[in-house]
């Protein structure tokens, strides 16, 4: 089909009570696991490239996989940047054909943040583009931004009120007690915040670090108005137990395409998973 805007798939998702799946990618298997599970589970999907992975493979590969993806699939899929900190890095994506980014000004004082995203908001919508920003700061590492658990902090709702009237931002990541990365122990989801957030604040919401989080406590985050669930981790050790037990199993074995393909498979399963969680799947 087409690309859309992140904002044309959480106004129907926030509507309708369900969430989109936000799939982190930096590589061409990552990227047809993604496309084909959603695909298959009729479902708009979300690709995102984090600083790191647009490092890893450069932009032009990702971009260049992400296009030949959405020519061959008949669904609305977004492609969005990951917890981009960088203004310039920002503007970059945007001029690649990225229909949404994510500013992620976090670990800035409130009034810095807001100034900061405004300006991402102002290019962006300038250019059809859908922008998401963060407020309060997740804990955890994704990839360039790392956020330790002294440093972590919730979001607070009258600041989350006021940021989004001042920013216009079309998504707002809340921290609400997930962590990027794997868990050491099974987190705390502060659901009362979360529904303090959303009685003052329209703005779709976004689950950041949900690989680890219990399906009950993701479902309870959607049903309190969370929108779009990003998962990473869950991907990574998928592709990593199906790449480690080709190995193990077919020691002789030195074609990647072999290798590769059962790690697909299995990256695939576990999206397909997450897409029926969210509740995605069927909407298109
Ligand atoms: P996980 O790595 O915990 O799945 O989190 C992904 C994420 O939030 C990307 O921004």
């Amino acid at each position: 089909m087409a690309f859309v805007t992140l904002k044309e798939l959480l106004t129907d998702a926030q509507r309708k009570r369900y969430a989109i799946g936000a799939f982190n990618t930096n590589n061409m298997e990552i990227v047809q696991a993604i496309v084909e599970a959603a695909v298959e589970e009729r479902a708009p999907v979300i690709l995102q490239a984090s600083q790191g992975a647009l490092r890893y493979a450069g932009i032009d590969y990702i971009m260049g996989l992400v296009r030949a993806a959405e020519k061959s699939a008949d669904i609305p899929i977004v492609m969005h940047l990951d917890h981009g900190t960088d203004f310039n890095q920002v503007m970059l994506c945007l001029r690649k054909g990225f229909t949404s980014v994510m500013f992620d000004g976090s670990k800035k004082p409130l009034e810095e943040n807001i100034a900061a995203t405004r300006k991402v908001v102002e290019v962006a919508h300038a250019m059809g583009v859908s922008v998401e920003a963060e407020l309060g700061k997740i804990g955890g590492t994704e990839d360039d931004v790392t956020v330790s658990e002294h440093e972590a902090s919730l979001t607070i709702p009258a600041e989350a009120e006021r940021f989004c009237a001042e920013t216009k931002v079309d998504a707002l990541a809340v921290a609400i007690g997930t962590a990027h990365g794997a868990y050491k122990g099974e987190p705390k989801l502060d659901f009362a915040r979360l529904r303090e957030i959303r009685k003052l604040v329209d703005t779709p919401l976004v689950l950041h670090g949900a690989s680890g989080v219990p399906e009950e406590a993701v479902k309870r985050s959607i049903d309190y108005g969370i929108c779009k669930v990003n998962i990473d981790t869950n991907i990574r050790q998928a592709f990593t137990k199906g790449v480690k037990e080709f190995i193990m199993e077919n020691p002789s074995v030195f074609d990647p395409r072999k290798i590769l393909g059962p790690a697909k498979e299995a990256m695939k399963e576990i999206i397909r998973a997450k897409i029926r969680l969210f509740g995605s799947n069927n909407k298109c």
